[in-house]
């Protein structure tokens, strides 16, 4: 068994938005992306992801790497995910990165907002959120990033798509654990991200016992992709706060 970093990514997309993170830190340390249920071609685990599966599915990939522990890097959904997995397995957990996340549940009103995302992809396909997913880029991303992050969208099943909405809606207020996370924690926003304000995520940083915060400017929601070399260059910095 070895220490290791493991990435989780963001709704509705899958463990290729890492693929620049991955390439760039593989000579350092030992790294890796996962799929959560049903998205980048794997099985689903029925018809609502919960944080509690997809947590699960977290842990199957440590034990299938070999990894003891991790620092395990979450953005957006892969976040709420990776705070799932801090209240259930912190033993597995050497560090943090919390990107463009949200400790909070969702409103009524989100929540419904889910409950209709679910029904559209099942009946339509993922091709009917497609222009909503717009929001996940910045208003000044380039054609080749919206190329790439469409591209990951459209390939995902409206089976996985519609039981990660249905999940996310189920996720309890993390805001009670933040206090007690104890391992080094980094939290990164960004300037342009349209999906949840930079203040959401500063939030996080406050209320973590130690946590750094990394504002990206300009980026959007999905600040990696936006990006690549800024964030990267954020994880390997904290990687050594951690000891990896
Ligand atoms: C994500 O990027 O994972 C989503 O924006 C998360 C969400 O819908 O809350």
């Amino acid at each position: 068994m070895t220490d290791g970093l493991l990435f989780v990514h963001a709704f509705p997309l899958d463990a290729r938005m890492w693929q620049e993170q991955q390439s760039s830190l593989a000579g350092t340390v030992p790294v890796a992306a996962v799929n959560l249920p049903g998205f980048g071609g794997t099985s689903l685990a029925g018809d609502v992801m919960t944080m509690e599966v997809a947590a699960q599915r977290v842990i199957e990939e440590l034990d299938r790497l070999g990894f003891e522990r991790a620092v395990v890097c979450g953005l957006s959904m892969g976040g709420y995910v990776v705070l799932e997995l801090w209240r259930r397995h912190r033993d597995r957990i050497l560090g943090l990165v919390l990107a463009n996340t949200r400790a909070e549940a969702d409103s009524e009103e989100g929540k419904e907002r889910r409950r209709h995302v679910a029904e559209l992809v099942l009946a339509e396909g993922t091709e009917a959120i497609l222009e909503q997913m717009r929001a996940l880029v910045s208003l000044e991303a380039t054609t080749d990033v919206w190329d790439f992050v469409s591209g990951i969208v459209q390939s995902q099943p409206p089976e996985a798509v519609a039981a990660a909405s249905l999940g996310m809606a189920e996720r309890p207020d993390s805001r009670p654990d933040l206090p007690g996370i104890d391992v080094p924690t980094m939290v990164v926003t960004s300037s342009g991200d349209r999906l949840i304000p930079p203040d959401v995520t500063s939030a996080m940083a406050d209320a973590i016992p130690d946590a750094k915060l990394a504002v990206i400017e300009g980026a959007g929601h999905l600040s990696n992709v936006e990006r690549t070399i800024e964030f990267t260059g954020l994880v390997a910095e904290h990687l050594s706060r951690c000891g990896l």
